[in-house]
């Protein structure tokens, strides 16, 4: 298939790398150029000067249409039941969110939910909500388990990720996180759930091979240092990867944690001092930001300029949750984060595309317009520049979607 005539290609990369500090402020491009596309991958493209027609292909006329890499959603809670709005007005009416989660709503609230849900109900809302994201752009996703809390449970949501997995053209990569509350019932007694977590959960998710990392809520009043530690250490004797939640409510020493362990990546990162910065600065831990949380729980958003400045280089993820961000919106993201957080439109692109496929271990095969990655990618309406993306907030301005070759 032979795509023509596009106004401007973006993210155009022969080499994949994890874009830092400067780098990320430059989103290589082609204008007027062409794409073609052998089954599911992109095999060449180029300027349309250049390009040498081939007989009976089928052609696409992208006249006016920017094209850009699919998103990548590094850090999402997909799979949940219903929806939790009520705290949404009591927040409006001035109750906090740990007062929230200690009255046990919040995750637990979603728990109980969870775990009265069939896994056909949750499987048809999460199917629903994959395709609104995917209407969105967003080509790969990552899911995280979490609302279970018990051993059935738990295997419950990773079986639904999987299954959503099998049955979607959209890159699914899912995480345990088994650690994201204590039940009530553990409440004075986290070395039992803890020892649920790893000796119970984690051998069963690593023997059905049900996630590739785990997760944790690695916060004080949540899982301290010391307990995400255990649960860190049990991922790593299972072979899989870590992932946390760090540094959204305080400066609690997640972020320094998760580069000790060599962490994939550290997400959140509402509070971010100078340390925190620094113990990124010489590791492979991907900080990867949530400005959906932050704006949805009127927290500050996170320092990007000042980590980008510091020669970071960030991810961008939704965080689509019931309790913190009920939107998976990645145009809407970007917008926010150019506006709220001051990262330019190249920025913010390539935070949500190439580095996010990082933070999610697809970067050689998506995130970005390479020879040999899948062809997702997102047509554009007729607009006049890329930062009217952003700039026009809340509109749609995407034409079409196209997923592994189809659209
Ligand atoms: O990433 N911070 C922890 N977990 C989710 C929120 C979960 C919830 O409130 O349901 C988050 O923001
Ligand atoms: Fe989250």
């Amino acid at each position: 298939m032979l795509i023509k005539n596009i106004k401007e290609l973006f993210g155009v990369r022969e080499e994949t790398v994890f874009l830092k500090g400067k780098e990320m402020a430059s989103l290589p491009s082609i204008k007027n150029a062409f794409l073609r596309i052998e089954g599911d991958s992109i095999v060449d493209y180029g300027k349309m000067e250049d390009l040498s027609a081939q007989n009976g292909e089928e052609e696409i006329d992208a006249e006016g249409q920017f094209i850009l890499p699919a998103w990548c959603d590094s850090h999402t809670h997909l799979v949940f039941d219903g929806s939790r709005e009520e705290e949404f007005v009591d927040k409006i009416k001035g109750v906090s969110y740990e007062e929230i989660a200690k009255k046990g709503g919040g995750i637990l609230n979603s728990a109980k939910r969870l775990q009265s849900a069939s896994e056909d109900s949750l499987y048809e809302q999460a199917w629903k909500r994959l395709q609104e994201v995917k209407s969105l752009g967003t080509g790969a996703i990552e899911i995280k388990s979490g609302y279970g809390l018990t051993v059935e449970a738990e295997l419950k949501m990773l079986r639904v990720i999987r299954r959503l997995r099998e049955n979607s053209d959209v890159a699914i990569k899912a995480t345990f996180l088994g650690a994201h509350a204590y039940p009530m019932e553990y409440k004075e007694n986290h070395q039992g759930y803890l020892d649920l977590v790893c000796n119970e959960m984690m051998p069963k998710v690593a023997e059905e091979g049900l996630a590739e990392y785990v997760d944790m809520f690695c916060e004080a009043g949540f899982f301290g240092l010391e307990e995400s530690q255990q649960v860190i250490d049990a991922a790593k004797k299972h072979g899989l990867k870590v992932k946390l939640h760090a540094n959204q409510l305080q400066n609690s020493g997640g972020v320094q944690l998760g580069v000790k362990n060599g962490a994939v990546s550290v997400d959140h990162l509402e509070c971010m001092g100078e340390e925190e910065i620094n113990a990124l600065k010489n590791s492979d831990t991907i900080p990867t930001l949530l400005p959906f949380a932050a704006f949805f729980l009127r927290f500050p958003f996170q320092p990007a300029r000042r980590m980008i400045d510091a020669g970071l280089g960030v991810a961008l993820a939704t965080d689509y949750n019931p309790g913190s961000s009920p939107s998976g919106n990645i145009p809407l993201m970007i917008a926010m984060s150019c506006i709220q957080m001051k990262m330019t439109p190249e920025e913010a692109i390539n935070a949500a595309t190439i580095n996010g496929a990082f933070a999610m271990g697809v970067e050689n095969e998506m995130g970005s317009i390479t020879k040999g990655k899948k062809a997702n990618l997102i047509f554009t309406k007729p607009i006049p520049s890329l930062a009217y993306l952003p700039y026009a907030f809340g509109s749609n301005l995407i034409d079409k979607v196209m997923i592994k070759g189809r659209f």
